[in-house]
């Protein structure tokens, strides 16, 4: 079943055209890879399904529902079940790593203070961040923990959808790679479906199911990666040399 579709998109920012009818389809439970060179819009198609950014023309329907076309009542209900990880600015640097994961907790739920104690406390422990990290502040963690900690924040209200932009960019490569077995762990637990958006081959590699090139506005290529490998094109052969 297709949680994610996006029909016929066109995104233009004044005249620059980012996306020229583009078409997707993401099903469940996939760890679907948005690719493509740096610029194409993969930020800005993520931005879009979680609606933060407004497209042009054409459909985006996420869990069922016409994003451009919804009422505040059923997008408020539809924020609480992704989640978002984003390149930059992770985490509030003003607020510690629990302050943080109890955010989403805080503003979309009435739970009592001490359920939102407990469960932060679960999420630190399913990211692999020890109780004792919870008080400190990003400043004070290395960039895998701020990741982990992101992630926390991200699932605290146990969403279906999880939305990833570029997170292992930045990370040492063990980093990198126990981040990988995280969202892998983290899909097989609680059945995501997961929207990742890299450059990161060994990441391609290790987690996605199915991945979408965007190239030239739009998908120029899409399917898992043996397929992705067998089709030719200027930026593919350049970008999976290692692989070829
Ligand atoms: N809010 C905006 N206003 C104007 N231009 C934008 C805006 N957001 C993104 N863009 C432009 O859209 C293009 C795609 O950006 P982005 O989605 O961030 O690319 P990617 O994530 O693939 O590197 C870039 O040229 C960027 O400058
Ligand atoms: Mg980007």
């Amino acid at each position: 079943m297709a949680l994610i579709e996006v029909k016929d998109l066109i995104t233009s920012f004044d005249s620059k055209v980012v996306h020229n009818g583009l078409n997707l389809e993401i099903n469940e439970g996939e760890i679907y890879g948005l690719l493509g060179p740096s610029g194409c819009g993969k930020s800005t198609l993520m931005r879009e399904m979680v609606m933060l950014e407004e497209y042009t023309s054409g459909s985006i329907k996420v869990l069922g529902y016409e994003i451009n076309a919804i009422r505040s009542k059923e997008a408020q209900k539809l924020r609480k079940k992704w989640g978002v990880l984003f390149q930059f600015g992770a985490l509030f640097t003003s607020l510690s790593v629990s302050e943080n994961i109890a955010l989403p907790l805080k503003e979309y739920t009435d739970l009592s203070s001490k359920i939102i104690d407990e469960i932060v406390s679960f999420k630190l422990s399913l990211v692999g961040l020890k109780q004792s990290d919870a008080h400190l502040y990003p400043s004070q963690i290395s960039g895998g923990m701020n990741k982990k900690a992101a992630l926390a924040r991200a699932l605290a209200l146990d969403p279906k959808l999880l939305f990833l932009d570029e997170p292992t960019s930045g990370l040492d490569p063990i980093s990198a790679r126990e981040f990988d077995d995280l969202i892998l762990k983290l899909k097989d637990m609680f059945n995501l479906t997961i929207v990742m958006v890299t450059h990161d081959l060994t990441s391609i590699n290790n987690t996605l199911d199915k991945m979408a090139i965007i190239d030239n506005k739009k998908i120029a290529v899409q399917g898992d990666l043996n397929s992705v490998l067998n089709t030719s094109s200027p930026f593919i052969d350049t970008f999976f040399k290692a692989l070829k």
